[in-house]
This record gives structure tokens, C-alpha cells and sequence, in this order.
């Protein structure tokens, strides 16, 4: 039986390292965009890989595209690693799409493959720093969180409105808590996946050198001040973080499953260090 690899948002960025990575460990790989050019010329690109690339047009938000893309891929052989990074960010769109892309579409794509899970699959969905440096301002309201943790519920967006309020209306915060979402979703799914010999976990990239990150940057004054106190004082770059996605796709990670991995430079590391303030003995 062929193996199957699955790489979204594989037109660009992120999902688009990712699948350069996985192409060489698979015998299909099936990369999936909903931008068709990007997606056409990403398939072009790979197409002299070991892999047979096998694209795929769709929207993750969009639940029978999604069911079909999974009978498709059932149809070409097991299911083996699944980097899911599409996703958009604060300032791409408003805050039901963002919630809906990031959350819903990873809660959709993870139901559709939840049947083609045996021994070996490794899924890794992407989640940010974002999530992380949510801490900053606080504890996260547990009322908030059970509405997250119910992001196939058909009013979903409509709770997290009552839920988070007038704030849950601004994309940036929107966002964290999608990612905070999929973190949460992750664990979850770790526990339903693992006695099938499945494993699920979370990658939460820092400033990374994307088209989106580009574009957060020219939007967002709040990202030179993340950048300057990163520690390792650069932006990661797609293929840092495609490295990472690739092993714990592996066997190699064969026991990690249920975790999130913050790959941001030691960005959030500082961030706190910075808002607590100095300790003694530095
Ligand atoms: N770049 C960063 O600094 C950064 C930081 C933290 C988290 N992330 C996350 O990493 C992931 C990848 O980010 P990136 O920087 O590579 O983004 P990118 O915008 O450069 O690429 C994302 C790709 O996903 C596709 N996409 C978007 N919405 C889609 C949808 N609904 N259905 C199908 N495809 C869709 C886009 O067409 C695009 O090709 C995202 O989930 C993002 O939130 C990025």
C-alpha cells in the first residue's frame, strides 16, 4: 500500500516548506491550497520529488470539500503525516473569518482524517505564539474556553461573541484565542488518536519570514518590538519551521503526541522576562 503525505497551505510560506520536506517520505503527497495559481505553480515546482504530487483546490472551511478530500486520499493509500498550515491572520481578514479558518477549518480537517488514522499517523496543525504570549495578560477566562473547545457547535461564532464579548470583535485577539483553540483541540485529539497508533500535535511558530509574516510586520508596530527582543534577534525562516513539522511527523518523534512545540526564537521567553520585570541574580 502507498503511503500519503498531506501538506496544506501549500502554496506558500509555511505549508509550502512543509511540503518540500515531506515529499521525499512518501509516495503520494497531496498538497492543498484554495489559492489555485499558487497551489499550480507549488505543484510544478515539486513535481520532479520522489513523491507523486497529487493538488488539491479547496477552502478548509468549506466541510464537503474537506470529507472529499479525505475519501481521496483514502482512495491513493494510508495515511501518513499531515502538516496543516493554512490558515490567515489578524489583518487578512475580520475576526468570524479568522476564528473560522484557523479553528473550525482545522476542527473540519481533523474529523475527516480521524477515520484514516492507523499505526504511523502523525499530524501537526499550526498554531502560533500568539497563544502563548496570551498569558501575558493574564488568566484565560474558563467560560471562554468551553466555548473554544466546542468549535463544531453550529453557533460557535455566536457564543464566542457572548462569551468573549465586544474584545473577541478585535482579529488579533480573535486569533490568539484560535490558536489557543487548536493547541487545546490538539490535546484533545491526542487522546482520541493514540490507541490507534496516531499522534497529534501542535507547532506554534514565532516571527517567521513569510508572506504573512511580511505582511503582520508592515501592519503591525507591535511586531519590531517582538522582533528586537527575540533573543536569537532574526525571523525564522519557513524552511526552521518545516524542519521541525518534518520530524514530528517521523518516526523519529514516535512518542510525542498530545504537545504544542514553540519554535519562536525565544521570543516568548522574552517577552515574559520582560513584563515580570528584573529578579534578583538577573
Ligand atoms: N508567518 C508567521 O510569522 C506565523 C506566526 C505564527 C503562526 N503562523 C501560522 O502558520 C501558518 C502558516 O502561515 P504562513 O506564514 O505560511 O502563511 P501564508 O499566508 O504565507 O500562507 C498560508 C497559505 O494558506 C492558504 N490558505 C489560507 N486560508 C486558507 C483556507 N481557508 N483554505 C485553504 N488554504 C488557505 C493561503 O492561500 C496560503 O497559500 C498559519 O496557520 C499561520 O497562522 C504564522
Amino acid at each position: 500500500m502507498s503511503t500519503v503525505h498531506i501538506a496544506t497551505g501549500a502554496g506558500r510560506g509555511m505549508g509550502r516548506a512543509c511540503a518540500d520536506r515531506l515529499a521525499p517520505t512518501a509516495d503520494v503527497l497531496v498538497v492543498v491550497d484554495r489559492d489555485e495559481t499558487a497551489l499550480g505553480a507549488a505543484a510544478d515546482a515539486l513535481a520532479g520529488s520522489a513523491a507523486r504530487i497529487v493538488p488539491v483546490t479547496l477552502d478548509v472551511t468549506d466541510a464537503a470539500a474537506v470529507a472529499a478530500l479525505a475519501d481521496q486520499v483514502q482512495g491513493l493509500g494510508d495515511l501518513s503525516g499531515v502538516a496543516h498550515a493554512a490558515g490567515i491572520s489578524p489583518t487578512m481578514a475580520d475576526w468570524r473569518a479568522v476564528l473560522d479558518v484557523d479553528l473550525v477549518g482545522t476542527a473540519l480537517l481533523i474529523d475527516a482524517l480521524t477515520p484514516l488514522v492507523t499505526p504511523g499517523t502523525a499530524m501537526v496543525c499550526f498554531a502560533s505564539m500568539a497563544a502563548h504570549l496570551m498569558g501575558l495578560a493574564g488568566p484565560t477566562d474558563p467560560a471562554i474556553d468551553a466555548v473554544l473547545d466546542d468549535p463544531r457547535a453550529p453557533d460557535f461564532l455566536e457564543r464566542m461573541r457572548e462569551a468573549g464579548g465586544e474584545g473577541i470583535e478585535e482579529p488579533g485577539i480573535a486569533y490568539s484565542y484560535a490558536k489557543r483553540g487548536v493547541q487545546r483541540l490538539v490535546r484533545r485529539t491526542a487522546i482520541a488518536w493514540g490507541p490507534r497508533g496516531g499522534r497529534i500535535n501542535s507547532m506554534s511558530p514565532g516571527l517567521i519570514d513569510t508572506p504573512m509574516g511580511r505582511q503582520e510586520f508592515d501592519h503591525q508596530p507591535v511586531m519590531a518590538v517582538m522582533l528586537e527582543q527575540t533573543p536569537l534577534r532574526r525571523e525564522g525562516s519557513a524552511d526552521e519551521l518545516a524542519a521541525v513539522v518534518a520530524f514530528l511527523c517521523s518516526p523519529e518523534a514516535g512518542y510525542v503526541s498530545g504537545t504544542d512545540v514553540l519554535v519562536d526564537g525565544g521570543c516568548v521567553a522574552a517577552m515574559e522576562a520582560m513584563v515580570a520585570g528584573p529578579t534578583p541574580g538577573g
